[in-house]
């Protein structure tokens, strides 16, 4: 049978990486995986990984999806001479108050995380839209359907891809084109190390003002529990993309988490946004790490409170969106929430209960 062939951006870490892994390891070897990162130097860690016994299901190329030279020179060199499914998933990050960050930073965050999937869709899609075959999948994020205190810029690049994805769908149906924004929140990966940010003691803050600088010391120590407590390893995320490479009609959205479903749906359930601001502001900076920490360090034997309901997550309807959440985490009986009433409410329910506590 004709393998699959999958083109992936930003492989030599991370979701990428991971991804580029599995599909070229498949016991079935279904798919020809062109893992592309911008470094080549840094194609090491890939290889390893897959332990040299590759050679029919992978092929790694350079790709920096900020070069249109090296966009057309990868195309170029698929052998095929067609790619069945696009990976978009190179991305950068910036976190810091918007005043620190420089016009230089900024331009980089929309060069790759916008123009640069702009670029990379547009090298693909004729010959999608010829065969009238094809998948376009995004590494996306809770950051680009809602706003996150001190990522404003990187919310922004995200949620404009959010807005490409969204338009493209709606023509691409007619050609049997289907557009995937696999919505993540936060991942054990590099990604947090790899973002640009503002040195909470360096200089760029000496000119702000304190109820800003104090602001965002707290967000720090969030961020911090945040990815220490909730975020999801590689490997769970990479299942909700290979169920998107998998379905015959793949929806516009997957999430990878329901974790922030509560705040997420605020955008449709109060329009004007002022319940979001209200319950993003004390998501972050009124709720203490330690009631992260207390959700997800609960015994992991449960007693039969809330395991029926993390294994069976309920699909959203509004807006037809499609919601998952496996985290072992979330697998766990919250002893936060046990004998509350909210115990039956997975991962949702966690979080509306801290949202009002
Ligand atoms: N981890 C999270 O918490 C999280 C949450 C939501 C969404 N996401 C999204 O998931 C995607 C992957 O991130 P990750 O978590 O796997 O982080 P990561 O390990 O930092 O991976 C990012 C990848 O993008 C590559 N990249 C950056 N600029 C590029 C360019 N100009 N051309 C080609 N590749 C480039 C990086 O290559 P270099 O090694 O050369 O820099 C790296 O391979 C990103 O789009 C990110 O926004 C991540």
């Amino acid at each position: 049978m004709e393998k699959t062939v999958v083109l992936i951006t930003g492989c030599s870490s991370g979701i990428g990486l991971g991804l580029a892994v599995r599909l070229a390891s498949d016991a079935s070897r279904r798919f020809k995986v062109y893992a592309t990162m911008r470094n080549l130097a840094k194609k090491e860690r890939l290889l390893e990984c897959v332990r040299g016994c590759h050679a029919s299901t992978l092929e790694i190329l350079q790709l920096d999806v900020t070069d249109p030279l090296s966009l057309a020179a990868a195309a170029q060199q698929v052998q095929e001479q067609r790619v069945d499914v696009l990976v978009c998933n190179a991305g950068v990050g910036l976190m810091g108050p918007l005043e620190t960050c420089s016009f230089q930073a900024m331009k980089t965050i929309f060069d790759v995380n916008v123009f640069g999937t702009i670029g990379t869709i547009q090298a693909f899609l004729p010959g999608m839209k010829r065969r009238k075959a094809g998948k376009i999948i995004i590494s996306s994020s809770v950051g680009a359907l809602q706003g996150i205190p001190f990522n404003a810029v990187y919310c922004a690049s995200k949620f404009a891809v959010e807005g490409l994805c969204e338009s493209l769908a709606v023509i691409l149906q007619q050609f049997n084109v289907h557009v995937t924004l696999i919505e993540c929140g936060p991942v054990n990966t590099s990604f947090l190390a790899n973002l640009q940010r503002t040195d909470a003691e360096g200089s760029a803050l000496q000119g702000l003002d304190p109820q800003t600088r104090a602001l965002y010391s707290q967000y720090l120590q969030h961020c911090q529990s945040l990815f220490r407590d909730v975020a999801q390893d590689t490997e769970e995320v990479l299942q909700v993309f290979l169920e998107a490479i998998c379905a015959p009609c793949p929806p516009l959205r997957s999430f990878t988490t329901q974790f922030f479903m509560p705040l997420t749906r605020l955008k449709l359930t109060s329009p004007d946004g002022s319940e979001y601001v209200r319950a993003m502001h004390k998501f972050v900076f009124s709720l203490t790490s330690a009631k992260h920490a207390a959700v997800s360090s609960a015994p992991s034997e449960p007693p039969g409170l809330c395991a029926p309901t993390w294994e069976t997550p309920p699909q959203v309807a509004a807006g037809g969106w499609c919601c998952r959440h496996r985290s072992p985490h979330w697998a766990r009986p919250p002893s936060l929430v046990q004998g509350t009433g909210v115990e039956r409410g997975g991962a949702e329910g966690c979080i509306s209960f801290l949202l009002r506590a």
